[in-house]
């Protein structure tokens, strides 16, 4: 049965989502409610390590949490370097939420990406396919949608896009040169890109992205399919050359040279889009940010 939510605790809250989604829950639930945790404690967060499980377990209980959105996890680049310690960051600090959220009946949010996707997904990847990802990040979130139907919890995610913020830097991931570029761009009017020019990934700016989260959490369970551990979400879906092209709208002296490194490798073996027709039928999701609106965004923002 659904609970009325109340008392929301974030993990992982200083990353580049964590940032902007607990302004959000704040907002939404009075920011007394919301307990942002992070292995870091400046910025107001409580020191939460995600592999310690009797210390989520004891947050849980003693707060009364209802809602957790975890976000603590290594991402594809970093977790192809210490994969062991992707494993256990990503599946085993996931086990440890579960099992928390469980003793207090609590509902889950938890992340997926496009990396479920493998080389054998169609380059517009349909919400239903086999999911083979090459990295050991994406066959870590596989096992996190997986966990999801199987838990008995109500765990919801979604398979986020590369995203695009100004608010907390992107760490660790492959998508991450959408986002150094800005600051590069402004910074230096040159960037170094470690994809190339012709690399075409789904992307998404962080605003729908909250959005997203926030209402894929306010839709009632029975409306949603097995597609729930991972919801296919469609933003918009660019070449890094392109990205480039846009950015000169703003910065017409800007240069970028593309020194592919391990991380193109990543990026060819995920898909160039995402359809997103279920997400839209169950929750109605629908984006609001194109490519030259997400360019505008992040150079206003970051100027000021
Ligand atoms: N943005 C992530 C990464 O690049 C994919 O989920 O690793």
């Amino acid at each position: 049965m659904d609970r009325p939510s109340g008392r929301v605790l974030v993990t992982g809250a200083q990353g580049q989502i964590g940032t902007e989604l607990v302004e959000a829950l704040q907002q939404k639930h009075g920011h007394d409610n919301v307990i942002a945790t992070d292995i870091r404690d400046d910025k107001g967060c409580q020191i939460l390590d995600v592999m310690d499980k009797e210390g989520i377990e004891k947050l849980v209980l003693e707060q009364d949490i209802t809602e957790i959105y975890h976000l603590a996890a290594l991402l594809s680049a970093t977790g192809e370097k210490n994969p062991e310690l992707c494993w256990d960051i990503n599946v085993v600090g996931l086990e440890n939420v579960i099992s928390a959220a469980k003793k207090n009946n609590a509902r889950l949010f938890s992340p997926s990406s496009i990396a479920v996707f493998g080389p054998d997904c169609p380059k517009i990847a349909p919400q239903i396919t086999p999911l083979n990802p090459t990295t050991v990040y994406g066959k870590t979130k596989v096992v996190g949608e997986q966990l999801a139907m199987s838990s008995g919890i109500d765990m919801r995610g979604i398979r986020y896009p590369g995203l695009i913020s100004y608010k907390a830097p992107a760490g660790g991931g492959t998508t991450d040169y959408a986002v150094e570029i800005f600051h590069a761009a402004l910074k230096n009017g040159h960037y170094d890109c470690f994809v190339r020019e012709d690399t075409k990934l789904p992307m998404m700016y962080m605003d729908d992205a909250i959005r997203a989260t926030l209402e894929l959490m306010e839709i009632p369970l029975e409306k949603l399919s097995g597609a729930r551990g991972g919801y296919n979400i469609s933003g918009c879906s660019f070449s890094a050359e392109e990205l480039v092209k846009s950015i000169q709208r703003h910065l017409p002296n800007f240069t970028c040279t593309f020194k592919p490194d391990i991380r193109q490798t990543y990026a060819d073996s995920w898909p160039d889009e995402i359809e997103d027709d279920v997400a839209f039928k169950e929750w109605g999701w629908k984006a609001g940010f194109d490519l030259d609106k997400i360019v505008d965004e992040m150079i206003i923002n970051l100027q000021n």
